[in-house]
């Protein structure tokens, strides 16, 4: 609402964190071309000096708004800080920048910075609440699972921030509670309430004994930087993670965990330069593989997994079958094939008699890659260098296996097992001699059940799955050296 005078305009927005009315009145002003200098903010409520103005001025034309997108992208942001003074900035930066079309690039202008200055605030509050809203289970209603964090946010972000949590918590009803509003989402809809405070949420929960467990479990002892601790996680969040109270103690208990890793044969990391420098792959057993799979870092798909998954079946198996990353369902589950693919994957397997039980599964990834289609997390293939950096998992796990036969699924299992790129269409329906550096055995590479899936065309997909089944008859009947 703006009321007017001959030079002031007041604009009274309704509330401090109403950011579609502070937007609505920048139109209004920019079209009206409406100076900066002559604008006084106000949010309601507050007593107004100037009640009592004059009528408002003779509507010029409305003038034609055009800003650059840069100009906008920093406000956009910027206007969810607290700071009271914002509005006044932020609508003199967009006025400038309608002539000065480079102004969110020039470092040396006070506007600029001043703005930028905002827009980082709320870009790491945005960061600490993703990092640190912990969820504490309130009920069960309908067999739906009810949740509940609390969050002090600096700025007003958490409406700007609820997509995110609606995407990573899309299957689960949940309210975010903070001093100024509520986030509450249920069946699918996010709505916004009056704020409240910690106690509305409960204190703890069966599930923070299993992340407390979870934490200790992934505190590398060997990486402690007390000091990036203390930056990454302020003292004002501790008391709502639950994680938080274990520190003192593993901070503790570094020093002797630490010795002791040293004093186990070959670290992780060293084994892999080992393999590196020498194509050798002597791990001990498959559970130190599995420790190094789960704290391996090398690539970037650690950090958006829901955990390493690992391969299974007995260590004396003699077929070794080789997919490409989890999926969804595996990322989940904690294990390989149990999705859509493992499941077209285990009718052709008992279709010519192979009791995968009786098989090793792995994949040559080990971290599902993904992006976020809507809510859902949809698969990407991974690079060569993601399959690279984890072939030395995979090229373990064979080793200690030295299956007879090896099935490799689609192209990047190929990669992964041969360290370089062979096309399938030219080796799919071969039998590859593998080397003895490998652990010997034959290869049979054949293509990925889920291209099985992708297919339209029923006749095609026939086909193609009359070929898949005659690979894996093949792998049996070599398995049982009969072939
Ligand atoms: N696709 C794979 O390649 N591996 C799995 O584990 C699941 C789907």
């Amino acid at each position: 609402m703006s009321t007017h005078q001959s030079l002031e305009r007041i604009v009274t927005l309704p509330t401090d964190d109403d950011p579609q009315a502070w937007r609505r009145e920048v139109r209004t002003l920019l079209r009206e071309c409406v100076h900066p200098d002559h604008v006084v903010w106000r949010v309601g409520g507050e007593s107004d000096l100037f009640a009592d103005l004059g009528e408002p001025p003779p509507q010029a034309e409305p003038a034609k708004v055009s800003l650059p997108k840069s100009a906008v992208k920093l406000v956009e942001t910027a206007i969810h800080h607290a700071d009271r003074d914002r509005f006044a900035l932020l609508y003199r930066f967009l006025w400038r920048s309608q002539n000065v079309r480079d102004l969110a690039f020039n470092m040396a202008d006070p506007d600029n910075v001043a703005v930028r200055r905002l827009e980082k605030a709320i870009r790491r509050d945005a960061h600490k609440m993703h990092a640190f809203v912990r969820f504490r289970k309130v009920d069960e209603v309908d067999g739906r699972e009810r949740y509940a964090a609390w969050f002090e946010p600096d700025h007003h972000i958490i409406e700007r921030e609820a997509p995110f949590f609606m995407r990573r918590f899309a299957n689960m009803d949940w309210a975010i509670v903070t001093p100024r509003k509520t986030a509450i989402y249920e069946n699918g809809k996010v709505r916004f309430a009056p704020g409240g405070q910690r106690e509305d949420v409960p204190a703890d929960d069966a599930f923070e004994d299993a992340w407390c467990a979870y934490y200790a479990h992934i505190f590398n002892p060997a990486r402690i930087m007390t000091d990036a601790m203390r930056a990454e996680m302020p003292k004002k969040y501790w008391k709502n993670l639950p994680e938080a109270r274990l520190i003192p103690q593993l901070l503790e208990q570094a020093p002797a965990r630490v010795a002791k890793m040293n004093a186990a044969a070959q670290s992780a990391p060293e084994r892999l330069q080992l393999e590196t420098q020498h194509g050798t792959t002597a791990w001990n057993d498959v559970d130190e593989i599995r420790r190094a799979v789960h704290q391996c870092t090398a690539c970037d798909l650690h950090c958006h997994a829901t955990q390493a998954v690992t391969g299974e079946g007995p260590l004396d198996a003699h077929l070794f079958l080789i997919g490409e990353q989890p999926g969804d369902h595996e990322d989940l589950g904690g294990r390989p094939f149990i999705g859509p693919a493992g499941q077209l994957l285990d009718q052709h397997l008992a279709q010519v008699g192979i009791d995968r039980s009786a098989c090793y599964v792995t994949n040559a990834v080990k971290h599902f890659k993904f992006q976020f289609r809507g809510k859902r997390r949809v698969h990407q293939a991974p690079k060569i260098t993601e399959i690279d950096a984890c072939a030395p998992f995979l090229h373990g796990e064979h080793h200690l296996v030295r299956p007879k036969v090896t099935v490799s699924l689609g192209a990047t299992a190929l990669r992964g097992l041969l360290g370089k790129t062979m096309p399938l269409s030219r080796v799919r329906g071969e039998t590859l001699q593998l080397p003895a550096a490998m652990g010997g055995g034959v290869l049979v590479p054949t293509f990925h059940p889920s291209y099985l899936l992708r297919l339209k065309d029923e006749g095609q997909r026939a086909v193609e799955a009359r070929k898949f089944t005659a690979d894996l008859a093949k792998a049996a009947e070599l398995a049982k050296g009969e072939a």
